[in-house]
């Protein structure tokens, strides 16, 4: 068997969906190959929740209607992305093998009547998503429609963890391949506290239900063992395609949106990385959290070109009030995602359903049918991607990380902090979005990686910082990096112990400080920062101060009122060749900008001078360059640009208006200046 390709073989950009005709007479699927054909369609995903389809009764399969549907895709030069069905097994299997079925924490065992109820711990269940997987690429390894895998639907939701009697004993297993000893065990777990001492591993449980809060580092544990199993049960189905098969293989990630699925190992195991991502409803600056969702998948991607597998054409089902995309926010965002490294876009799904949980979900044919204005927006974005099709396969390139770790995330939401309003992904968005406003593109990076390219690393919610990640941050403070910290960052280890030395210790060299309390504000209670470095300033503050013992840092700001009035609030200390800035007080976007600009200053990073509404973000090609522009006001924007308008085909000589809520994809030679943007 060849090595995969890492993208599936397609022509230009891959544009598409979900697509369920299993919903639908036969009739339907020549109505619709005929629709998808007139909206640019080249690819769909197919048969993920198609397993009682399949096999309709165990060990008896049913490939007919598959094998029609392929090749009329086939026949119309519309590729298939093939699903493989593990995310909802039928009701026989559960009803043969009761035991697969997940049990929560609470001990309730999850019936059938929904989808992703199957245990991973669950013997049967690997061997029937091995069987199944292994049948479809036997059977359509070499069919010319098949160019890609789809294996399982977003792992980790709805359901990851399993508190059943198998899972447990799995999980025993797992900590004793990861700990040797009980004795290890019990010293990372801090187990002394509380009189949680293990002197068996049968005694070892799971933190299921308990009185209290269960041990924190028990439950990371959890975290990463529960992560590890989903990995395992994609491995199983990888390896029995792969060894039919040799077409890229991939699962769809859910990027910022998932909370189970540790990305950056989730990313060495696919051929290539794909990802959905659904706009928030209450959020009116969605937009904002959707380039985030698609810079953190291109990072894990290692900057390659991704796929983006869902998102929708207007309003999803499942939030509490599903807002409709207005006019013209579908193209916006889908060329975001183009703009930060896609070369699909997808959506689910093509056709809307009629029965089932989620028929009031938007779809690329909704049910008002193809005259509708959605339909309209569909084939005309279909018409964009293949104009822009030349952007396949370039580049975006970033002078600033923004660290991101999902060890640090499930460590952080666990209970009993000093504060439930220090959120991780609340931090996370408002230090990304003020990097957006500024026009700054950044990469995510793991606090491990190498970080030497980048002029700005941004530490917005590292809470667990394992000391030689701390090691690796300073170092590059001391090569010349600047380095941005905000508080709550280096307290922990891995096992969710308090670093000797205190909090922050491990950065104690780059940051010139530590903390010696934390001060964190009431509920509403807010306060003010008085800034003194440059023009001075007064900025507002909530949610938390703290009591720094400064270790060489400059003071460049203090806390004006509250609780820590008169400390630190925001610091700087030149240490090396390099600068460690640190925010010892919450800040928002607004307020964050002034330190920003400070810190911009000492990095070399230049904000693009553009309004906050006008999104751009460059890809390099191979002699060119491609400036994807967005316009999320009402009003016209400026942009400085010589090129070719690809949508538009309009020549523009070093000045292109984008129209309010519109968009533009310019083709710039690299001589011209174009990359400045
Ligand atoms: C995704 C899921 C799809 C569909 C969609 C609706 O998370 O993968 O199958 O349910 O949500 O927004």
């Amino acid at each position: 068997m060849t090595a995969a390709a890492s993208w599936p073989r397609l022509e230009g950009l891959a544009y598409g969906g979900d697509y369920n005709p299993e919903q639908w007479p036969r009739e339907t699927w020549d109505d619709d190959v005929r629709l998808m054909r007139e909206a640019g369609v080249n690819i769909v995903s197919v048969g993920i929740f198609s397993w009682a389809m399949l096999e309709p009764e165990e060990g008896v399969y049913d490939f007919a209607w598959m094998d029609d549907l392929l090749d009329l895709l086939h026949a119309n030069g519309i590729a298939a992305d093939l699903g493989t069905p593990s995310v909802s097994p039928p009701a026989w299997f559960f009803h043969r093998y009761p035991d697969a079925r997940v049990t929560d924490k609470d001990g309730t065992v999850m019936g059938f009547g929904s989808r992703g109820m199957a245990s991973h711990a669950s013997p049967e269940y690997r061997e029937a998503i091995a069987r199944m997987a292994g049948a479809l690429a036997e059977r359509y390894g070499d069919h010319p429609a098949v160019v890609m895998w789809h294996i399982h639907n977003e792992y980790g939701v709805p359901v990851a963890e399993d508190f059943g009697p198998r899972a447990v004993a799995s999980w025993r297993r797992w900590l004793e391949e990861r700990y040797g000893s009980l004795d290890a065990l019990n010293a990372a777990w801090g187990t002394a506290f509380w009189g949680q001492r293990y002197g068996a591993w049968e005694h070892v449980v799971a933190p299921a239900a308990t009185p209290t809060i269960v041990n924190p580092a028990m439950k990371l544990d959890w975290a990463r063992f529960t992560d590890d199993q989903l990995r395992e049960c994609f491995v199983v189905e990888r390896d029995a395609i792969r060894a039919h098969a040799d077409q890229p293989i991939t699962t769809n990630f859910m990027a910022h949106q998932s909370w189970n699925t540790d990305l950056w190992k989730w990313a060495e195991l696919v051929d290539v990385v794909s990802d959905d991502h659904y706009l928030w409803s209450p959020d009116p600056d969605a937009h904002v959290g959707l380039a985030l969702s698609a810079d953190l998948t291109r990072s894990v991607a290692g900057g390659k070109p991704w796929i983006l597998m869902e998102h929708s054409t207007s309003a999803v089902n499942w939030q509490g009030r599903n807002t409709a995309k207005r006019p013209g926010e579908m193209r916006r965002n889908a060329l975001t995602h183009l703009g930060r490294g896609a070369d699909a876009i997808m959506f689910f799904q093509w056709r809307a359903s009629r029965s089932g949980a989620e028929k009031f979900h938007s779809a690329m044919l909704p049910h008002a049918g193809a005259s509708s204005r959605v339909f309209r927006e569909v084939v005309e974005l279909g018409g964009h991607l293949q104009d822009a099709a030349q952007v396949r396969g370039s580049v975006v390139e970033a002078d600033v990380a923004v660290l991101y770790d999902w060890e640090s995330l499930w460590a952080q939401d666990l209970e009993w902090r000093p504060s439930d309003d220090v959120q991780f992904r609340e931090r996370m968005r408002a230090f990304y979005e003020r990097l957006w406003r500024d026009g700054v593109t950044v990469d995510f990076a793991h606090p491990d990686q190498d970080l030497s390219r980048y002029r700005l690393v941004v530490a917005p919610a590292s809470y667990l910082l394992t000391a030689s990640s701390a090691a690796n941050l300073t170092r590059y403070v001391e090569n010349g990096g600047t380095l941005l910290v905000n508080f709550f960052s280096a307290i922990v280890d891995e096992h969710d112990a308090v670093h000797e030395g205190g909090f922050v210790a491990p950065l104690r060299d780059a940051l010139g400080l530590t903390v010696e309390e934390f001060l964190p504000l009431r509920e509403g209670e807010t306060a003010e920062v008085r800034w003194t470095r440059g023009a001075e300033a007064v900025l507002p503050s909530d949610v938390w101060q703290e009591d720094i013992a400064l270790a060489g840092a400059e003071v460049v700001a203090e806390n004006a009122t509250g609780p820590g009035a008169g400390k630190p609030a925001v610091t700087r200390n030149e240490h090396g060749e390099g600068v460690g800035w640190y925010v010892g007080t919450r800040l928002d976007v607004h307020a964050l900008k002034t330190v920003f600009d400070a810190v911009y200053a000492d990095a070399g990073v230049e904000p693009s001078g553009l309004p906050e509404t006008l999104e751009v973000v460059t890809r390099h090609g191979a002699a060119e360059d491609f400036v994807v522009a967005v316009n999320h006001g009402d009003d016209a924007a400026r942009l400085p640009v010589a090129g070719t308008d690809l949508l538009t085909g309009a020549e523009t000589e070093g000045e292109l208006e984008v129209p309010g809520g519109g968009v533009a994809v310019v083709r710039t030679s690299r001589e011209s200046g174009g990359e400045e943007v």
